[in-house]
């Protein structure tokens, strides 16, 4: 069995790799920067010798590039049992006042990065007559917060699109899986000072994906939503 997933360097991406990988999934990975890609590539291929572990750095913020990752893919000729659109970042801000160009950007990475490759790759997951694709939506998705801003805006839109997926996918025998964790630890909250067992690990989100991807192929979990036990930050 495949995974293919975004953004899989570090963070949730990096868990979710390992998690597949322990069970004997093969890994498809990207994300930009190539030193940390290839170092978490050439990690998990240590760790799980029996495992195909194949990498290539985009920058999925690119609509051209989102389209060549979903290429590179499909050259490979291999079945595409589950999608993982993960790749994002966050900009903290308000809308009212936060910089220009902040929407376009979350809007490009947290959004658009999802379409487009679900896009490139949807119709040979459709031939398959099966496949599971998961989104990493956010508690951001679901309701405003402080300094949510245009993040929020990009992922209460991902939310809007793996809506609609799970819709159009239901006869192809295509399942779809929104992802709405609130704050985990990873990279992305490095130096901010929050204690790391206040908020969820990495590795919990992964187990959630993991657990979901195994289900009978007549169940779909449509959302997956995850919060730290005392709640958001
Ligand atoms: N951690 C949380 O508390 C939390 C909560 C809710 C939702 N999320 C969502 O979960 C996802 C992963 O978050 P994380 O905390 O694991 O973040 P992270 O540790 O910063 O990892 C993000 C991953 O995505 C890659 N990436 C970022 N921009 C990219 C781009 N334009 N093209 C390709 N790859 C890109 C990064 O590598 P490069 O920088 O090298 O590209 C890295 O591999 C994001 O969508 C985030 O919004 C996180």
């Amino acid at each position: 069995m495949n995974i293919i997933i975004t953004g899989a360097s570090k963070g949730f991406g990096k868990s979710i790799a390992e998690k597949f990988a322990a069970n004997g999934w093969n890994v498809y990975m990207c994300s930009r920067t190539e030193k940390t890609l290839y170092q978490t590539r050439d990690e998990l291929r240590q760790q799980y010798p029996s495992v195909k572990i194949e990498a290539k750095p985009f920058d999925l913020g690119s609509k051209t590039e989102a389209q060549a990752f979903g290429k590179w893919i499909l050259s490979l000729n291999i079945s595409i049992d589950v999608l993982i659109n993960n790749a994002g970042s966050f900009e903290p801000g308000s809308a009212y006042n936060e910089p220009e160009g902040v929407l376009e950007n979350m809007i490009a990475v947290n959004l658009y990065s999802a379409y487009h490759v679900t896009r490139t790759m949807i119709s040979k997951i459709i031939e398959q007559k099966q496949g599971h694709i998961f989104n990493m939506c956010s508690i951001a998705s679901l309701q405003a917060y402080t300094n949510g801003g245009a993040y929020s805006i990009s992922k209460f839109a991902l939310a809007g699109f793996s809506k609609n997926l799970r819709e159009e996918m239901k006869p192809f025998g295509i399942k779809v899986t929104a992802i709405y964790p609130g704050a985990a630890y990873t990279d992305s909250w490095a130096g901010s000072g929050v204690d790391p067992k206040r908020i969820m690990e990495s590795n919990d989100i992964a187990e959630m994906i993991y657990a979901a991807a195994k289900l009978s192929p007549q169940a779909c979990v449509e959302d997956i939503v995850m919060r730290p036990q005392l709640g958001d930050l």
